[in-house]
């Protein structure tokens, strides 16, 4: 039977690189730890099967880590939700499987979630003022952990809003309708604004992944000393592919010329190309906004992670009478707390699925 009153949901997150496990009690965060994987910096990319085989590696830990951070224990949980996609085949189906063993184990509903709904929901984490802390241990294990007290704090996007969707894979504009309905107005034709980052970052003989450092370069630049081709699409949809070749070419051109282009200007090529991918997102944006007359704006993923972006976002909102909503900086990149918070949702509606649930590495929202 359901148990209306606390709700405790576990949420497992092991989608591309970071395996993460939270628990939430009615909405509200206990805990939310992160084993982050460091063995692909130095192949400049994620590798599909190294991620795979950390994840099991670190699964038990990360689950075992949070239930003792929240102070539960597994007989209090009510359901377990997990990614389900997108993202690489081999790691889903690591949190997948062993979503489903918990689930069955505890004989309790298994839900999936969709991992970029997950970052929207991000927005709705609920957290308890003043209590939050969080510790980075030696063993890469990030640990975010709320003590309970009686208030909330954070303020939520009421719906509908519009939601900039940016991550390593995907940049999408979605019309967020409910908590569980979703539009999807506008995405890249091509790479993701997190793919721009991490090339250019790799371009630049930086390590992977790219986009935190070019955002750390970029602060100490000139972001007006580099112009680089805006993609004149016909609709609201975005393009990186050619931004990212014409930065290729721009570097091969300067180092031709001066072989030591990139140290002597690192910090002005960040900040301008920053710059160009920012101004490039929030065109659409403000598009998108004037068409649909929403002018409650939220950025989720990865990327919204990126000072420049942020600050943008709530220039040009107050340009526009907008209301923005900017993620907390540990809840832009992957993390298990927004799929415990889109669990909790979809639990509410009853929303569960089947033991025989297959990873879609491909899955839009
Ligand atoms: O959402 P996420 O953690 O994973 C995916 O679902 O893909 O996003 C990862 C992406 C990477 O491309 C990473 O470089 C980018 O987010 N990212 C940033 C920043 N922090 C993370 N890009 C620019 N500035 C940042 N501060
Ligand atoms: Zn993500």
């Amino acid at each position: 039977m359901i148990n209306t009153e606390d709700i405790y949901i576990l949420g497992i997150e092991s989608s591309c690189d970071d395996t993460s496990c939270a628990i939430i009690k009615n909405g509200l965060l206990l805990s939310n730890v992160t084993a982050n994987q460091s063995i692909h910096e130095q192949y400049g990319g994620v590798i599909p099967e190294l991620a795979s085989r950390d994840h099991q590696k670190n699964i038990v830990p990360v689950i075992d880590a949070a239930i003792k951070k929240a102070n539960a224990n597994l007989s209090q949980i009510n359901a377990i939700a997990v990614t389900r996609g997108p993202g690489l085949s081999g790691s889903l189906l690591v949190g997948l499987s062993f979503a489903k063993s918990l689930s069955l184990a505890l004989q309790i509903p298994l839900i999936e979630v969709n991992h970029m709904q997950g970052h929207i929901l991000a927005h709705f984490i609920g957290e308890v003022s003043g209590s939050e802390f969080q510790v980075s241990s030696s063993n890469n294990l990030t640990q975010t952990s709320n003590n309970l007290k009686p208030e909330t704090s954070n303020l939520k996007p009421s719906f509908p809003f519009l939601c900039l969707t940016v991550s390593g894979g995907h940049t999408q504009i979605v019309k967020v309708i409910s908590h569980l309905e979703f539009e999807l107005l506008a995405e890249t034709e091509d790479d993701a604004v997190g793919e721009a980052f991490d090339k250019a970052a790799k371009i630049l003989g930086l390590p992977y992944p790219g986009g935190p450092l070019i955002d750390k370069y970029a602060k100490l630049g000139d972001a007006s000393k580099y112009k680089f081709p805006m993609p004149q699409l016909k609709n609201n949809n975005y393009s990186f592919s050619g931004i990212k070749t014409s930065f290729l070419y721009f570097i091969q051109d300067h180092v031709k010329e001066n072989p030591h282009f990139i140290e002597e200007n690192l910090n002005d090529i960040c900040a301008s190309y920053q710059a160009h991918l920012i101004k490039y997102l929030l065109k659409n944006v403000l598009a998108v906004s004037k068409e649909t007359n929403i002018k409650q704006i939220a950025i989720a993923g990865g990327v919204s992670a990126n000072s420049g972006l942020r600050t943008e976002l709530d220039l040009l909102g107050d340009k526009h009478q907008w209301q923005t909503y900017i993620p907390k900086f540990e809840y832009c990149t992957d993390n298990a707390a927004m799929i415990a918070i889109t669990g909790y949702y979809k639990y509410l509606q009853k929303e569960f699925c089947g033991l025989d649930a297959t990873p879609l590495a491909r899955y839009s929202i």
